[in-house]
Order: structure tokens, then sequence, then C-alpha cells
């Protein structure tokens, strides 16, 4: 289910804390924003996260070849999110126009807009009716768009469905008990299994963290913003119980040890490795555990729905949203470059290559791209049924105090109790600013 949407707190527009989707018009004030002019045809740069598709440069070229008078440049920064977000806030602060059109995490988008890093864009003119709806509610703030939605992105459990199955064990298991037990059968059962870890996710005290811990909190049946208020919520014994999971795995072992350092790259070198029974990981590595040059894997795993306490788990909504730099020049270009990545084209041809999830809806049932991944109809609920995470201006504060409590607990330096009560006092603290 996804949350209702209610604005938590707001101080001027010092910040907004709710579940990730904006809230209703009458209970939010207008962002008091003047709408710059979309205008200046030139040269643009696109400023990304890591490429690990290997398929962005084609279609810049693609855009470049058709546009020699306003050509697109690549800026690679790093593949881990706060670091993105860091070097994009840093040439936003020197109000620097070297970043044109930033690729935004979704969960930015208030931060970016509030502090006028970012320009409003057209929304009328940007065909966002084609586009899944949960994720150009990320876009948006104070139900203005300021970033358009490019891709989206729900966590999946990778299973080594050939060890499973040497196991006799015939489903992907559901519950985090079935899991854990699948493993210890393999274990038992499967010589070549006897050294693999048992589970891995994102662990390392990043944005990752967050979201892996919101999923464990959400899997047992709490949240960290309360659906119904939008506030902090995370003290309770349903988001203990969710967080215990993790924490008493690492403790067991059934979470490899390793995966307090794992990022998405550092989880995928080693499930493709072979080194691990169960990932979570987003769709993304899909198409790359496929590939015979780097991939031991191939053939040998499928994905599934993310676990739970009780049953199936949800997953929190992840993707990225295309936004147009205050500062920079050739804003005009910028809307038609927008247009252009986003077109269900590009998307379809992105999607075939590295099997990411699109933001175009219509994609996910595509005979095409469902032919080369039948996971896409499944991954279309997985979205709609996905969590958002707090929708923040002070976001940085916040994600920071989420992965502080979830890294204390998950390394034994505090409690579960301990952790999710100073979590949610910061939080409280933060909300009222
Ligand atoms: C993926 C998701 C993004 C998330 C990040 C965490 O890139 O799409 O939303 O914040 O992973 O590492």
């Amino acid at each position: 289910m996804r949350l209702t949407p209610l604005v938590g707190a707001v101080a001027g527009l010092a910040l907004v804390l709710t579940a990730c989707g904006g809230g209703s018009d009458d209970e939010k004030k207008p962002a008091e924003t003047k709408a710059v002019a979309l205008e200046g045809r030139g040269p643009i740069t696109f400023v990304t996260g890591k490429d690990t598709s290997g398929n962005l440069q084609k279609q810049i070229d693609a855009w470049n070849a058709g546009h020699p008078n306003e050509t697109a440049k690549v800026i690679e920064l790093s593949d881990k999110a706060d670091e993105q977000r860091n070097s994009m806030i840093q040439n936003a602060q020197a109000k620097s126009d070297a970043y044109t059109v930033l690729n935004l995490d979704v969960v930015w988008t208030a931060e970016f807009a509030a502090n006028r890093w970012i320009a409003e864009l057209p929304e009328a003119d940007l065909g966002v009716d084609k586009l899944l709806k949960p994720t150009v509610e990320t876009g948006k703030y104070f139900n203005k768009l300021y970033a358009l939605p490019a891709d989206s992105d729900a966590g999946l459990l990778y299973y080594r469905k050939d060890l499973l199955t040497k196991a006799g064990i015939t489903e992907a298991p559901k519950t985090w008990k079935d899991l854990f037990a699948a493993c210890d059968t393999i274990k038992a059962k499967v010589a070549e299994a006897k050294d693999a870890g048992c589970y891995g996710g994102q662990f390392d005290k990043y944005e990752g963290l967050t979201v892996n811990a919101s999923e464990a909190i959400n899997a047992g049946g709490g949240q960290v913003v309360d659906g119904a208020t939008g506030k902090p919520n995370v003290n309770t014994p349903e988001a203990k119980a969710g967080l215990d999971v993790l924490v008493n795995a690492f403790k067991d072992g059934h979470i490899t040890k390793k995966a307090i350092t794992y990022t998405e790259e550092l989880g995928r070198a080693d499930f493709q490795a072979g080194n691990l029974l169960f990932h979570r990981q987003w769709p993304y590595q899909y198409a790359l555990a496929q590939d015979k040059k780097s991939s031991k894997v191939v053939g040998k795993f499928d994905v599934a729905p993310l676990p739970g306490v009780n049953g199936l788990g949800v997953s929190t909504l992840g993707g990225h949203n295309f936004a147009i730099s205050e500062f920079a020049k050739n804003k005009a270009t910028a809307v038609d470059f927008l247009k252009y990545m986003t077109s269900p084209e590009v998307e379809k041809a992105n999607a075939l290559v590295i099997g990411k999830a699109p933001s175009v809806a219509a994609l996910y049932d595509d005979p095409e791209v469902v032919a080369k991944f039948p996971y896409m109809p499944a991954l279309k609920t997985a979205i709609e049924n996905a969590q958002g995470r707090p929708k923040a201006v002070k976001y940085g504060d916040v994600t920071t105090a989420i992965q502080e409590a979830a890294y204390g607990a998950l390394t034994g330096k505090t409690t579960t109790d301990q952790a999710l009560s100073d979590l949610q006092n910061k939080l409280v603290t933060l909300t009222a600013q």
C-alpha cells in the first residue's frame, strides 16, 4: 500500500516531512518561487551517477547527431548516491553553470526545489500522463513539477535458483524465516554452496542503508513516517521487529559479515562471483549478471518480490528524475533533452539493453521488453506498492539520522530499541525546525 501523503510540519519552507508523494492541494502552501524562463539554446551537460549500463553514451551520441549546435556532454559522478548529491549541491552553492541537466535521486526533489537550485518544469508540455504515477509524484514539490522521472526502481530478491533446485526447494521464499531456513538447507545439502554467504543487501552507511533499513521496518509492519499523519513514527514494536530481523541475521551470520560494507556495486560483484545465495538488489543487476564476460551466475538465478516478516515485504521506491539547474545557461535546449531522454523510444531502447525500470508505464507490458525481462509486470506492481522515503527539504539530515540509527544497531553498537527511540527524537526535532 502506498502511504496517504500528508504534509507533516512546515516552518516557512524550511522543511516538509511527509511520505514521499507530496500533500494534497489545500494542505500545501504554494512554493514562493518565481518561475524562471526556460530560455537559451546551445551546448549542455548531463550530470549523472556512474553509468553501469554502458548504454548512456549511445543515446547521447544519437542526440548530438541530431543537435549539432546543442550537443550534450556527460559528466559522470560517483556510483554512490550521497556523493552524487554532494557534488550537485556544491555546484549549486557556487551558482555554477557547469551542470545543466541533473540526474536527481527521487528523494532530493524537495531539497533542490526549496533551495531554488532547480527550475520549475513546464509540466503540461512534458507528457507526464504516460509515466507511472508514483514516479511523477516524486518529481513534485508543492504540487509543481521540478524533476521529470526518467527511471523508476524497486528492490527485488535475486536468488540462486540452481542451488535452491539442487536442495529440493521449489519456490523463492516469501518470508525472512523461510529465506534463512532455505540457506541452511542449501548449505547442508549442496557442497558447492558451503562457503557462499546467505543474504546481502546495501548496508554500508549511505543512502542504500536508508533504503534497506526502511524496507526492514516496513516488512515488520512499521513505518519511518506515519502514513496518516505524516509524522515520524519509528519508535514502534513493528518497526523494531522489522529492524531486528537484520540485526539478528548479522549476529547469527545469515547476513554475510562483508555486507556491512556493501554498496550496490560491491554486493553485485559478490553475487556475480557466485558468493551469495540471496541478494536484495535493484533491477539493473539483472542484465549485468547475465553477462558471460563478468558474471559466473549466468542462467543460474531468478528474481522474486522481497520477503517480509509475515508474508511478502514492501520495497522502498527508488528511481531518478531529470531536473534543470537554475544556474544553467541553455535551459530551452535542456527541456528538449528531457523530452528526448524520457521518450518511449529512448526508454524502450534503454529497457531492452539494461532492464532498468522505465518511467513510461506502457513499457512494462511491451512484448519485446517482457520477453527479455520477464519480471517487468511484477516490477510494475512492486513500484506501484512501494513505500516512499521521507520527503524533506533537509533530506541530508533525515537520511543521515536513519543511516546512523540503522548502522549502530546492525553493528551492535546500540540496541534496536535505543536506535529507534533516538531516531524518533531526531526526526521529531528535524520536522519541528
Ligand atoms: C538506487 C535508487 C535510488 C536510491 C539508491 C540508493 O539508485 O534508484 O532511489 O536512493 O539506489 O543507493
